[in-house]
């Protein structure tokens, strides 16, 4: 059968996915007891309710030790390869990404791997790229970051390289590089168009990867006049070598009929009962390794990161969240992800009440109806 392009490359909309539902907590840093319980069984309950609602995509996180506190955040994590070939074998029409980090997965395994699902999914699955930032994280895996961004961001590229050698070579080949020597290696199946690939490097090295390779580029919206000046920038990065990349971001929803019933559950979750002990891990650790987020805006930052993990807050009523996600876009992204407290409960008031009135401003489509059954 012949693949389609996938879909994430053809939608002129703007586009909407979730992030982190592969992971306990999911976006959220918090005690209460209805946070995200990352079940295969929620997992899939979610897909379908995406896949039915138009959204384009999922993203997972690929983590192998929690963040500590009283809820060990991010302790309990689906691996994604394997989470994705299932989503996607149970769906009809929404891209599933996998993410991958590169030290801890060899570069031709993945090639078949991802080539595998896209049979499986008909060219639903995209790859996200992660060179690695988590220090203990690696230690946990017995390996070692390298400190400098040019080691993490060159072993990437090489591993990246082998990977599109291996979906688009005919021929067996030997690989002679400076991290792996491969003998008469062929990739099949090969997958039957490209996949769509993304980064989230946040150092000059990183972006300097993420024109070079990736089709989309996620970054967080701190400040929209920031990210207008950022996204403008790293589009020109990309026209300089030749390649055109989008620009994502990740926000997280409270959409309540009223405002105060928004405001009063995000205080709940995000402050009152925030696990501040997890949150500070996470932020000791991000400003430690990584270079993600505008280090001088650590104080909003602990708050966004208690509340969506750094993500930018849509809370409020459905118009609210609405105008939140068109001033996103009139930032100049492409799309966002989003992320709930509890996903499956909560997606359901979103698309009813917000994305009637995104599709009414005309940043996107109504879903089309599923083919009737023959
Ligand atoms: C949207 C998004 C998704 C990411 N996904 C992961 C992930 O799943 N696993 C991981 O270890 N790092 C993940 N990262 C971290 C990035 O890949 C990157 O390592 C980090 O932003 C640091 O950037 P730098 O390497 O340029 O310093 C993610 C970051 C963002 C913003």
């Amino acid at each position: 059968m012949e693949s389609p392009r996938n879909r994430m490359f053809d939608r002129d909309t703007f586009l909407l996915g979730t992030f982190a539902s592969n992971c306990s907590g999911g976006m959220t840093v918090t005690k209460v007891p209805e946070r995200w319980q990352n079940s295969w069984t929620n997992n899939l309950k979610l897909a379908k309710l995406l896949d039915a609602a138009g959204i384009d995509f999922m993203l997972p996180i690929a983590r192998w030790i929690g963040y500590g506190g009283e809820t060990n955040f991010h302790g309990n994590v689906l691996e994604t390869i394997t989470w994705a070939a299932g989503l996607l074998a149970n769906t009809r029409d929404i891209t599933v990404f996998a993410t991958t980090h590169t030290a801890a997965n060899h570069p031709v395994v993945v090639a078949k791997q991802l080539a595998t699902i896209d049979e499986i999914s008909n060219g639903r699955i995209g790859l996200n790229v992660v060179a690695g930032w988590n220090k203990p994280e690696y230690e946990a895996l017995g390996l070692t970051l390298p400190d400098d961004h040019e080691t993490r961001y060159g072993y990437a590229q090489e591993w990246f390289d082998i990977v599109l050698a291996l979906w688009s070579r005919t021929e067996a080949f030997d690989w002679d590089g400076k991290y792996f020597k491969l003998r008469n290696v062929l990739g099949d199946p090969r997958p039957l168009s490209p996949l769509p690939i993304i980064n989230a490097a946040g150092s000059e090295e990183g972006r300097k990867f993420a024109v070079r390779n990736a089709d989309f580029l996620f970054t967080p919206a701190i400040d929209l006049s920031r990210s207008k000046d950022e996204i403008a920038a790293l589009k020109q990065q990309a026209r300089d070598v030749g390649r055109s990349v989008e620009v994502l971001t990740f926000s997280h929803v409270v959409c309540r009929p009223t405002e105060s019933e928004a405001r009063a559950y995000l205080e709940h979750f995000g402050k009152a009962n925030a696990d501040w002990e997890a949150v500070d891990n996470l932020v000791r650790l991000q400003f430690a390794h990584a270079q993600s987020f505008p280090h001088d805006l650590l104080a909003l930052i602990r708050d966004r990161m208690a509340a969506g993990h750094g993500g930018f807050p849509l809370t409020g009523t459905p118009e609210q969240v609405a105008q939140g996600i068109v001033s996103l876009h009139e930032a100049g992204f492409k799309g966002t992800t989003l992320s709930f407290v509890d996903y499956v409960e909560e997606f359901p008031y979103f698309r009813d009440n917000v994305l009637p009135l995104l599709e009414q401003r005309g940043i996107r489509a109504a879903p089309q109806a599923a083919p009737v059954a023959a």
